[in-house]
């Protein structure tokens, strides 16, 4: 039977994963594949720490070009994350004629170009289906199951720390440090819990899909994005009030002519099916023309979810490899000389519905001065709560829902309203997504 090697760089929680997968179903995926897998070097600058699976003697190594130069490895499977030397690690790679897998989503939305550019000039194959979503098939479903459909809309809960933080305050009524810590020690969150919790990850992820989807490429500074560090415990109990959830959503739209692409914790109605995408588990809502909408969930983060889509990639390429056929499936969906840049659509044409709070003095004719500023930009109120009843110089949160509106009638209102003396501090903005 032949044997296919696998390097393995990176090996912390995603690649101990891998290892474990590999080693504990090497059976099955032999049934499958017709061939052996053998992960043949892992290399990380620390082999010391016991990572709780069992690798065969001579198999780690400090020094990287033990997978890049070694002549026998057919994939190298990148999980140390970051910009560099990960990009510098592939690229080598992929010059010497090898097929990669990854899970860096945070490299692909910066330097896809680049990669997709070098795997098709050199017909190797690319895996990233480890990259967004964990276990949930989101790669291979636009590469290859909706091929045949124009995408229109692709909205998401993309971030499992986000979202198991939202789910915990939520539930639990807990406080956003706790829930953290608690997603870290887990091993959902990136080295850098910042790129979780200020959207940057989730922002990431939705530059990927849009160049899948869309065949075009995104310059990541131009997307749109903002975290959930300004949402609290009375944020998430007024949407409650209210019939929503709160969640982080990454969100692409393509009406023809430009892509709306942003991140930002949106209120979902409760009976939305991804309002009970709860915890660490992620959901993609894809639609088209051809069969409206499809959502995939599934486990978003990771050990064994994202180690299963990293085999997932690798038996794909080795099977590809068996029958000569590495470069079958385009590495971003559309053929390069196909990738063209879409214009992306400014945050202030958008329009949505709002949930508004601000902190205001209780006092008569408060209200009048907000609604009047409101009114004057156009902006018409659904309901609205005061929370509590104010003591004497002391704030109360004023929550209002605002009927369909523009973006920038919405900014634009809200520096006005921040500016009245009754209101104390900067208000808050989240979006409707129904
Ligand atoms: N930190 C990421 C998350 C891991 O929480 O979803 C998966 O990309």
């Amino acid at each position: 039977m032949k044997t296919i090697n696998v390097g393995l760089i990176g090996f912390g929680t995603i690649g101990a994963g891998v290892a474990k997968i590999l080693s504990e179903n090497q059976e099955i995926i032999q049934k499958r594949l017709g061939a052996t897998l053998r992960l043949a070097k892992i290399v990380d600058l620390d082999i010391e720490t016991d990572r709780g699976v069992q690798v065969d003697d001579g198999v780690l190594s400090t020094s990287v070009d033990d997978i890049l130069e070694n002549p026998e490895i057919d994939i190298v499977i990148e999980l140390m994350g970051g910009y560099e030397p990960a990009r510098t690690f592939m690229l080598k790679a992929l010059a010497n004629n090898k097929h990669v897998v990854t899970a860096n989503k945070a490299l692909l939305a910066l330097h896809g170009d680049e990669l997709f550019g070098v795997v098709e000039e050199k017909k190797l194959s690319i895996g990233f289906e480890a990259s967004i979503g964990g276990a949930i098939p989101i790669i291979r479903s636009i590469r290859e199951a909706f091929v045949g459909n124009r995408i229109h809309t692709i909205e998401g809960i993309v971030n499992g720390t986000a979202n198991y933080i939202l789910s915990k305050m939520s539930d639990e009524n807990c406080e956003f440090d706790v829930a953290l810590k608690e997603a870290q020690e887990k091993g959902f969150a990136e080295a850098d819990p910042t790129f979780d919790i200020e959207g940057i990850d989730s922002a990431h992820k939705i530059a990927v899909l849009t160049r899948i989807a869309y065949g075009t490429p995104v310059n990541f500074d131009d997307i749109n994005v903002s975290g959930i560090t300004n949402i609290s415990s009375d944020d998430i109990e007024c949407a409650r009030e209210f019939g929503y959830r709160i969640k982080l959503l990454a969100i692409s739209k393509f009406d023809g002519e430009a892509i709306d692409i942003r991140v930002h914790p949106a209120m979902i109605p409760i009976s939305h099916p991804m309002a009970s995408v709860n915890g660490v588990l992620n959901a993609i809502r894809i639609c088209d023309d051809m069969m409206d909408e499809n959502i995939l969930a599934g486990h978003g983060a990771g050990a064994l979810p994202t180690g299963s889509a990293v085999v997932g990639d690798v038996v794909e390429i080795a099977r590809n490899i068996l029958s000569n056929a590495s470069d079958r499936v385009p590495a971003s969906s559309f053929l390069n000389s196909e990738i063209k840049p879409i214009p992306l659509k400014d945050m202030s044409a958008i329009e949505s519905e709002y949930f508004l709070r601000f902190n205001v003095l209780d006092k008569p004719g408060v209200l009048s001065k907000i609604s009047g500023i409101l009114g004057n930009h156009c902006i018409s109120i659904e309901s609205m709560i005061q929370k509590g009843r104010g003591e004497e110089g002391k704030a109360v949160s004023l929550v209002m829902m605002c009927h369909r509106s523009s973006e920038k009638n919405i900014q634009n209102a809200l520096k006005e309203i921040e500016k009245l003396d009754v209101v104390c501090g900067k208000s808050n903005l989240i979006r409707v997504e129904k």
